[in-house]
Order: C-alpha cells, then structure tokens, then sequence
C-alpha cells in the first residue's frame, strides 16, 4: 500500500476493533471512506484516524458502509433451480446429513432461502436433525434482523407462491415460519480472519461476497472452503465471482454459468 496515512488509519481499525480493512480492495475501500469522511467533513486519513477517537460511534457507521447488506429471497431465480436440482433434492433423497454455510449471509435471505427448499423437498417435522445452515456475517445488525425472520414485500418477490403460502405469515411483513427458521444458525464471523469453520460442509454458498476481498484474500478464503467442505461437496460462488488460485484445481466446474463447483 503507498499511501502511509491510509496505511496507518487501516492499522489503527485493525488494532482497536479487529477488522482487518487491508484484505478488501483498495478502490473500494478507498470509495466507501471517501463516503465516511464527507458525511463527517474531514479531509484526511489523518483527520478521520483522529475522528475516530474522539467520536467512537464512527466505527459503527464506517462498518456499515463497507458492509453492503443488498440480498434478497432466491436472488437470481435461476441459479436457485439449479442447486436445488444439482444439490439439495439429490442430497436430501439419500440418507445423511446435510451441513450448508451461508458465508456473508447479509440479514438472512440467502440461508432461509436454502431452509425454505430443504423444508419443500420433506417433512419439516425432522428436518432439524437431518439439515443444519450455518450462517455467518461481519455485520452485528444484518444478523439481528436475521433473527427477527421478518421482511417487507419486496424481500420475497421472488420466493414461489407455493412456499410463500405455505411458510410465511400473511403479510406484509412476512414472517418466516419457526420450524424452517430453526434450521439456520447465525453466527458473527469475518471472512477475513484466519479461522476455520468448525464443521465439514457438503455445501458453502458465499455470494457477492470475495468481490469486496483483494486477490490474495480471495485465494485463501476459496482454499479454506475446499478444506471445509466433504468430498463431492459443492461450493456455490455469485454471478460476478470467479474461482482462481491453487484452490481452482482441487474443484470440477459444474454450472459455469451458475458459478456452481464441485470437489471429486
Ligand atoms: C451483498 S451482501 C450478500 C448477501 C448474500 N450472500 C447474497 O448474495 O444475497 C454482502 C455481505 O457480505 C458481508 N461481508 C462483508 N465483508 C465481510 C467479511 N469480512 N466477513 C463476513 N462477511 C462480510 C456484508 O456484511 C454483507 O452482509
């Protein structure tokens, strides 16, 4: 990084709240401060780094605006058809367990939209002990509104009006139902940190997420999810996101379109 002040303001966020701003890009991050510093009037990496300490709550809003919360119910439709077919109903006809992670799973759309297809394909009743949905993000108030399960109309546009019926309270809002809620558990994790999930997954969902991350970061989240993740696993990325890096090997390509891949 060239820029000494910039450096220094991201050291000081990573010291003092553990968020590590040099794994993002820099054009990006660079945008998102830009947008931070105007609302507050300053000029300067130096004069914001100061802010900060005289005026704490700006940690809270900074976070906010690097973390773009944008999701819905079965973003992009057909790519849902597609795993549901390639993933979810082969594996919930056979015996077993299914273990999913939502990585970046924003204020919950994406992991209830895979509880949502798993209760379709069965009976909700003994679900919870076959199907479990890690979800994770580094957003506190994105996984609070998770847990309230509770979304405005234009959430669900795009969830069937078979499952809207049959699982959400009428609305609006629109409650999701407690048994296919139970399914996902949310978790605060930033992907940015050297930690590994705790469970081997037969399926990692992280959309529009790595595109925030710098290319090295990028590598060593992808490699991670090939260490996580069962043989015949799958790993499903967003439409804009590409799979690189040694980690590119260890998977087949199953869905180009789809950014859908798969461990042998
Ligand atoms: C655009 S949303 C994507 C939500 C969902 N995956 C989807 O595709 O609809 C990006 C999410 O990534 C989260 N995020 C950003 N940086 C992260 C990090 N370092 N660790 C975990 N989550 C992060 C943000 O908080 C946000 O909720």
């Amino acid at each position: 990084m060239e820029d000494p002040a910039l450096r220094s303001l991201l050291g000081k966020v990573e010291r003092e709240r553990g968020l590590l701003l040099s794994s993002y890009k820099q054009p990006c991050l660079r945008r998102r401060l830009a947008v931070r510093m105007r609302a507050r009037g300053v000029h300067s990496y130096g004069d914001y780094a100061s802010l900060l300490d005289r005026a704490p709550e700006e940690y809270e809003l900074l976070l906010d605006a690097l973390t773009i919360n944008v999701t819905k119910f079965f973003r992009n439709p057909e790519a849902w058809a597609v795993v549901r077919e390639r993933v979810l109903e082969p594996r919930l006809r056979s015996a077993g367990r299914l273990a999913i992670w939502s990585a970046g799973c924003a204020s919950g759309e994406e992991p209830y939209s895979l509880a949502l297809l798993c209760a379709a394909a069965g009976e909700t009743g003994g679900l919870a002990a076959r199907v479990r949905i890690d979800a994770t993000d580094l957003d506190p108030g994105a996984l609070a509104r998770l847990r309230g399960a509770s979304y405005a109309a234009a959430a669900v546009e795009e969830v069937p009006p078979a499952l809207r019926a049959r699982f959400f309270s009428a609305g609006p809002p629109y409650v999701l139902d407690g048994a296919v809620a139970r399914l996902v558990h949310p978790r605060l994790h930033d992907l940015t940190q050297e930690r590994a999930p705790r469970r081997p997954y037969q399926l990692i969902v992280c959309r529009n997420v790595v595109i925030y991350f710098d290319r090295a970061t990028q590598e060593r989240l992808f490699s991670a999810f090939a260490d996580a993740l069962t043989p015949g696993g799958h790993l499903w990325l967003g439409k804009v996101e590409t799979l690189f890096g040694p980690a590119r090997q260890r998977f087949e390509l199953v869905e180009p379109r789809e950014r859908l891949f798969r461990l042998p």
